[in-house]
């Protein structure tokens, strides 16, 4: 089965080719995450006019790169939601047209299941059950994954998204956007004890994150040094904020006693977390699987992917920009 992914919820206009949920026969990205660095954000208004720009030459480039023709396609997968409203409505809207044309069916795809299929393309042979920690710019949870569309969140954060840390102290420390990529390049250079920031845990629920306060306690850090007039390390902020952040990850995924453990979303891409998992899942004889760095963020192969595990298609979707799992 050849499913065509489409993939616009953010500031990457996608579309790749995927074989039965599992092998990458295209995958093109036209990202204009540049265009956001001088804003510190993205624009959503300016996104989604970089999507009607780019979709239709990268859905092309994505069909001629697999080497087939359009009627060897069976189904179109899209991304429904959650993400910015107007940059969905165009990856839905042309996938849509395209799967009127082709008369096949369309998939709409939950982005946040298509970060987990991110790691179905990476490991052929991995299927669920398992406990995924969900790492991205817009979410953090640790869902109980018993089946493909069996999914259980089992936690969340209670306020920032990790990623969103990320990029929110990236700006502080005067970092172009996204700054989590570079703070994680930093962090290489710097003594993650060096200073000590805090780590939330809730006794109500173990697998709840809270990130705001140690995003603050780095703000305030970086102010006081300056009204201070005192040096300061930002090799050693990036560190011991990289710390603190991966030290309450591992122990909350670990806190669920699963014995397979599997890391989706833009910041699995974290070189931090990727060491700190797998120290602690050797010790402990776990299994921990990552997706190959390039399918950690944003990409359409993950859309295809977990379009091929779903057996609904719907052609009157709409965007949801705050759909659930
Ligand atoms: O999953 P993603 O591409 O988009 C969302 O669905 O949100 O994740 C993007 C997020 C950004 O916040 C970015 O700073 C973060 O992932 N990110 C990283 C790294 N690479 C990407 N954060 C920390 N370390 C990295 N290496
Ligand atoms: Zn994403």
């Amino acid at each position: 089965m050849i499913i065509l992914g489409i993939e616009t919820s953010c500031d990457e206009t996608a579309a790749s080719v995927v074989k039965d949920g599992r092998i990458i026969m295209s995958n093109i990205i036209a990202s204009s995450a540049e265009i956001f660095e001088e804003y510190g954000g993205v624009v959503p208004e300016i996104a989604s006019r970089k999507h009607v720009e780019f979709i239709l030459p990268v859905i092309d480039k994505a069909i001629k790169l697999a080497g087939i023709q359009k009627d060897e396609i069976d189904a179109v997968a899209v991304t429904q939601g959650p993400g910015l409203v107007g940059a969905l409505l165009i990856g839905i809207t042309a996938a849509k047209a395209l799967a009127a044309a082709l008369d096949i069916p369309l998939i709409p795809v939950n982005h946040l299941k298509g970060h987990i299929a991110a790691n179905y393309l990476t490991h052929t042979d991995l299927e669920p059950p398992f406990v995924c920690l969900l790492v991205s710019g817009g979410h953090t949870n640790i869902l109980d994954i018993k089946g493909y569309n069996d999914i259980l969140n089992i936690g969340g954060t209670r306020d920032d998204a990790v990623g969103e840390a990320y990029d929110k102290v990236g700006r502080v420390m005067g970092l172009v956007y996204p700054g989590g990529p570079k703070i994680d390049k930093m962090a290489l250079e710097g003594d993650s004890e060096a200073i000590s920031f805090p780590r939330t845990k809730f006794k109500d629920n173990p697998f709840d994150f809270s990130f705001s306060g140690l995003k603050t306690a780095v703000i305030n850090y970086i102010h006081s040094k300056e009204q201070k007039n005192e040096e300061y390390s930002k090799e050693d902020i990036a560190a011991s904020f990289q710390k603190a952040v991966t030290d309450v990850l591992v122990e909350n995924v670990f806190e669920t006693r699963s014995k397979k453990i599997v890391v989706a979303g833009g910041v699995a891409a974290n070189r931090g977390l990727r060491e700190a998992l797998n120290k602690r899942a050797e010790k402990e004889k776990v299994e921990v699987y990552f997706p190959i760095i390039q399918l950690c963020t944003d990409n359409a192969a993950m859309i295809a992917s977990a379009a091929y595990y779903i057996n609904e298609d719907d052609f009157d979707i709409n965007a949801d920009p705050s759909l659930e799992m």
